[in-house]
């Protein structure tokens, strides 16, 4: 079906103000944070703005009765072409369906629609006393249902896990405009082991599978205190040795991260103010819990790290502890413009490693920036092997995008060969897909099959996954 028809077509089921046709406001949904979008943008044939599961129903059925692809999409924070629809089709764009349904307190979950932010629902459960504990880098802009979509996690992983340990249940709407619902049509449980699980499945399954619509979470009680530590390496091997002594020591901090001498130096030239230390590695420890255990494990932290460290500092006051986390909290920016004309490059950028490999990892991302003659800076979620590396170019030269391209399908090569893979937080979509077989295997057949028995006619956002 031509791309006017299309848009005429959803005009009459959703009526004009739910349906974006202009060429200009669809161009916005041609890229999300990835390199490839940079790159070969995607244009959509329309977007729509559904705001009930009845919408999403209309869609799905026009679209499957027409052979039409259909992309879900969040706020379109991702790095890997996830929600865009690189090979045409319909988005459908769930952030500005953002109702809090219920914050059941008293079942220690809150149901919410797909577009809720992030740093929303927090703000509206702590009154409760109450938090959803994964926290990506993007909490101020990034949707549940995109953290749902890509089994999202970042900075708090190492003690509370993924986003996929808090889902109690979905609906979902298939390819066909049937609803089902996961996790038990009415449950409210928090424990249910009766049936096939396709709440984890459909978890991180990028819109393969279905449009996630209605999301049934689990909260955690808040803790009530934080407390920071920094400790300075002058040995990289020093700083995943202190991770493991202080998981020894029977202490799991709710965060652990690390830059690296490329992540302090890209700090201090973005904001010298800031000022760290200029070391091999810094880690930072995030202790959260009650009082006199965040205190007593801040202790431990520091004194244990203290072995290893060339200095360590612990922090409960609030105003140093974001100081102390304010290199953290910039790397990403500083990354960028580590030189003027630069501009980061989106792309194997949150491989996933053994702790046991993080700093031959480092090492190793080291040479290959050398070997092709690329920046590259590097941190991220050490606790749990996550590792962010930011290579940074010159996006107008082609030579150098050809180079980064080399470099970053290295980058996910090396991952696989040290046990790892390819994407530890941020999702397959486009960019991850050529490396499904070599990570996965056989089960990848099968991974197809699951995906026919949902989407029989392959119109749920093609060729994204494998
Ligand atoms: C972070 C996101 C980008 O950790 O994963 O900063
Ligand atoms: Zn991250």
């Amino acid at each position: 079906m031509e791309n006017a028809e299309i848009k005429k077509e959803l005009v009459k089921i959703l009526g004009k103000d739910k349906v974006l046709v202009d060429d200009l406001d669809l161009m916005y949904y041609s890229y999300d944070s990835s390199f490839l979008t940079k790159l070969e943008p995607g244009n959509p044939s329309a977007v729509v703005l559904p705001r009930s599961t009845e919408d999403v129903q209309k869609v799905m059925r026009f679209a499957f009765e027409n052979s039409i692809n259909v992309v879900p999409r969040g706020a379109g924070t991702g790095e890997t072409g996830g929600c865009v629809a690189l090979k045409g089709g319909i988005i459908l764009d769930l952030s500005n369906w953002d109702e809090i349904v219920e914050i059941d307190a008293s079942n220690m979950q809150v149901i919410v629609r797909p577009g809720v932010i992030h740093a929303r629902l927090n703000k509206e459960l702590a009154a409760f006393n109450l938090f959803f504990p994964p926290d990506p880098g993007s909490s101020q802009m990034c949707t549940i249902g995109g953290m749902v979509a890509n089994n999202a996690s970042g900075l708090r992983a190492v003690k509370y896990g993924c986003t996929e340990q808090y889902i109690l249940g979905l609906e979902v709407v298939l390819s066909n405009g049937d609803v089902i619902y996961t996790g038990g049509k009415k449950a409210r449980v928090i424990k249910n082991v009766s049936g096939l699980n396709l709440t984890k499945l459909m978890v991180g399954s990028e819109g393969v599978l279905g449009i996630i619509t209605r999301i049934r979470l689990r909260c955690w009680p808040k803790p009530k205190a934080r407390g920071i530590a920094m400790a300075v390496f002058d040995h990289l091997d020093d700083a995943p040795a202190t991770v493991l002594d202080v998981y020894q020591a029977g202490i799991l901090p709710s965060g652990i991260e690390i830059l690296d001498s490329s992540a302090i130096g890209a700090v201090n030239q973005f904001k010298p103010e800031i000022n760290l230390p200029e070391a091999e590695a810094i880690l930072l420890f995030e202790v959260d819990g009650n009082p006199p255990s965040v205190e007593y494990e801040g202790k431990m932290i520091a004194e244990i790290a203290g072995r290893r460290a060339r200095n360590v500092e612990w922090a409960t006051d609030p105003q140093r502890m974001t100081q102390l986390w304010e290199g953290r909290s910039v790397t990403a920016t500083a990354a960028a413009r580590v030189r003027p004309d630069g501009s980061r490059v989106f792309a194997g950028e949150d491989i996933s490693v053994p702790l046991s490999r993080v700093a031959d990892t480092l090492r190793s991302i080291r040479a290959l920036g050398e070997k092709y003659g690329i920046k590259v800076v590097n941190y991220g979620h050490i606790g749990d092997g996550n590792v962010h590396t930011a290579p940074v170019i010159n996006p107008e030269n082609p030579e150098e995008v050809e180079r980064v391209l080399k470099l970053v399908d290295e980058i996910h090569l090396l991952a696989i060969e040290l046990q790892g893979s390819t994407t530890g937080e941020h999702g397959v979509g486009a960019v991850r897909r050529k490396y499904a077989e070599l990570e996965h295997g056989l089960a990848v057949d099968y991974m197809k099959g699951i995906k026919k028995v949902f989407d029989p006619k392959g119109i749920m956002n093609p060729e994204k996954l494998f």
